[in-house]
């Protein structure tokens, strides 16, 4: 009994050690993730690799509840872990409104051909996706009007707290915060979650390609698979469409034989959308708008990785208006019958061969083939993986350990560099075992509030005029020119 007690004491001991801490010197492994050799796009810019550090940095703003204008927001709360960081809710709540559309799954975002976000494509790059949601009025409310705070607002919070400045010193090499830092760090961290541990990965890591029977596979998990990639042979006839008591009679292109296709848009083995894709017939309007205003400009999906979770449940409501949680039901109404909207001149040809409405006449077993085989693209570890967890503990803090500004962190190691007394209040000295070259004083928000060429050993400085704080004390040597930065409070 004592025993259970101690152990239980030493576990949240554990826990409460880690939880809220970054270790500078200690980062989880975002850079080099092992990815399956099959898998080969990637649209990661060459201007914006992903680093351990950058990603920490994203990570730790992926949580922040500050990106939001009343502090109640974060990218998290619409974009869950245990939901293939998605939404449960059709719509999400923002600072100041629901969305107009369905928060989408960050899964796997970085192996794509297609280089455009959100469901219309929109945003050119994820670069310059990451900071729109920041600047939504709906949603986090730095927009700069209609009485929200401006962006420059964010960076001042931002720089004000003890973490943000080394967070992007260790990421950037300098304090300074900016817009296009933000965002980068924040495509670095959503370009991380990978999630390849599935069953279809290991399936396909057994055979040559992915057509190929995989050996792991039931026999319906293998006719789904087959179902989903191949194509189909149609007849343009006359046919009457069971449609719940109100059946049509109409032309269609009618499949009669080979599979649905699906493959040809989500391609396998990544299941990301084909660049060229059109809308899928799905035109729901904007959340609160009238249905006459309907949508056709929905060209894009996340990968159809992870739609369910390691139970099999769904994640989060399908499609850009988020109108299902039933898998099998979602894909019936949305491709074995598709009407043509007369006002839609952007449906993908592939639904519509010569112009007619496809039906795929799906039978029941099919459905159940192809769910059966959807669910196997779902991963573990991205669900629960810390690396990809809310950072800071339960007061909203955040503490960094393993050194100080970390990119020059062990520069200097062996000149043995003391700065003391510290906190000080008037005078601290800087002594080593080294040629002094310069001394600067840095404030949190990286400006040089004083810069000292002192050429000796040992040297004093008097910041009793300064106001009480933290800062950051950058020594040089005089021979090597390597610098080191130790953290200094102002009392
Ligand atoms: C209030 C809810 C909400 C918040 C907060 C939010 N998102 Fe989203 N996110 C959405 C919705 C809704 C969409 C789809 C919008 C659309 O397509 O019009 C989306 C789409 C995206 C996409 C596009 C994915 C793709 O495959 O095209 C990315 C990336 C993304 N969000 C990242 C972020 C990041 C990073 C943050 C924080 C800076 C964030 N989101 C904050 C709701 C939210
Ligand atoms: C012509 C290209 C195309 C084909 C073929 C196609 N899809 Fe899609 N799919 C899309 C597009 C575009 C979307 C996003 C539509 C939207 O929500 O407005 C989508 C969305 C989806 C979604 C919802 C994804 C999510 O994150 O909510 C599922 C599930 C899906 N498709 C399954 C299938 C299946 C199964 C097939 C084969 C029967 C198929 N698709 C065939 C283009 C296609």
């Amino acid at each position: 009994m004592k025993k259970t007690v101690q152990i239980t004491l030493l576990v949240v001991v554990a826990f409460l050690l880690i939880s809220g801490t970054i270790d500078l010197n200690n980062l989880f492994n975002y850079a080099n993730q092992s990815i399956p050799s099959y898998i080969t796009k990637d649209n990661t810019p060459s201007t914006n690799p992903v680093t351990d550090e950058g990603a920490t940095l994203g990570r730790v703003l992926f949580y922040d509840k500050k990106l939001s204008s009343n502090n109640t927001i974060s990218c998290a709360s619409c974009h869950k872990q245990e939901f293939a960081f998605s939404d449960s809710a059709q719509f999400s709540q923002g600072v100041n409104d629901q969305t107009l559309r369905h928060s989408m799954r960050l899964i796997n975002t970085r192996f794509a051909d297609e280089t455009k976000f959100f469901w219309d494509e929109r945003a050119t790059s994820l670069e310059n996706q990451t900071t729109e949601p920041i600047k939504d009025h709906r949603e986090m409310g730095y927009s700069g009007a209609n009485g929200d705070p401006n962006f420059q607002g964010l960076i001042n919070e931002l720089s004000a707290t003890t973490y943000y400045p080394t967070l992007f010193n260790s990421a950037f090499g300098d304090v300074t915060i900016t817009e296009e830092k933000i965002s980068k760090a924040l495509a670095q961290f959503v370009r991380s979650i990978q999630s390849f541990d599935s069953k279809y990965d290991v399936g396909r890591a057994q055979v040559a390609n992915h057509s190929t029977n995989f050996p792991n596979y039931t026999v319906d998990e293998n006719a789904g698979k087959t179902l989903f990639t191949d194509n189909f042979s149609y007849v343009i006839q006359t046919a009457t469409i069971p449609q719940f008591g109100d059946d049509i009679t109409t032309t269609v292109a009618q499949r009669i034989s080979g599979g649905l296709n699906c493959a040809s848009c989500h391609r396998p083995p990544e299941f990301d959308i084909d660049p060229q894709s059109l809308n899928n017939g799905f035109d729901r309007p904007l959340n609160g708008n009238p249905i006459s205003q309907r949508e056709f400009t929905n060209t894009r999906s996340s990968t159809l990785r992870d739609l369910t979770n390691p139970n099999g449940l769904i994640n989060s409501p399908m499609f850009h208006a988020g109108t299902t949680n039933d898998l099998g039901g979602g894909i019936m109404a949305n491709y074995n019958f598709k009407k043509i909207h007369s006002d839609n001149n952007n449906l993908d040809p592939r639904l519509a061969p010569e112009g007619y409405p496809l039906y795929l006449n799906i039978t029941n077993q099919e459905k159940n083939q192809l769910i059966a085989f959807l669910k196997t693209l779902s991963g573990n570890d991205v669900y629960t993986n810390p690396k990809w967890s809310d950072p800071f503990d339960q007061n909203g803090n955040i503490t960094i350990i393993g050194g100080t500004l970390s990119t020059f962190d062990n520069e200097l190691n062996d000149k043995k560099i003391k700065i003391y007394p510290n906190p000080v209040s008037t005078k601290f000295t800087v002594s080593g075992n080294l040629n002094l070259n310069e001394i600067q004083i840095i404030n949190s928000l990286g400006q040089i509030c004083k810069s000292i060429k002192p050429d000796n050993i040992n040297y004093t400085v008097d910041i009793s005029t300064f106001q009480t704080g933290i800062y950051y004390v950058k020594i040089e040597d005089k021979i090597s020119t390597k610098v080191e930065i130790h953290k200094l409070i102002k009392k």
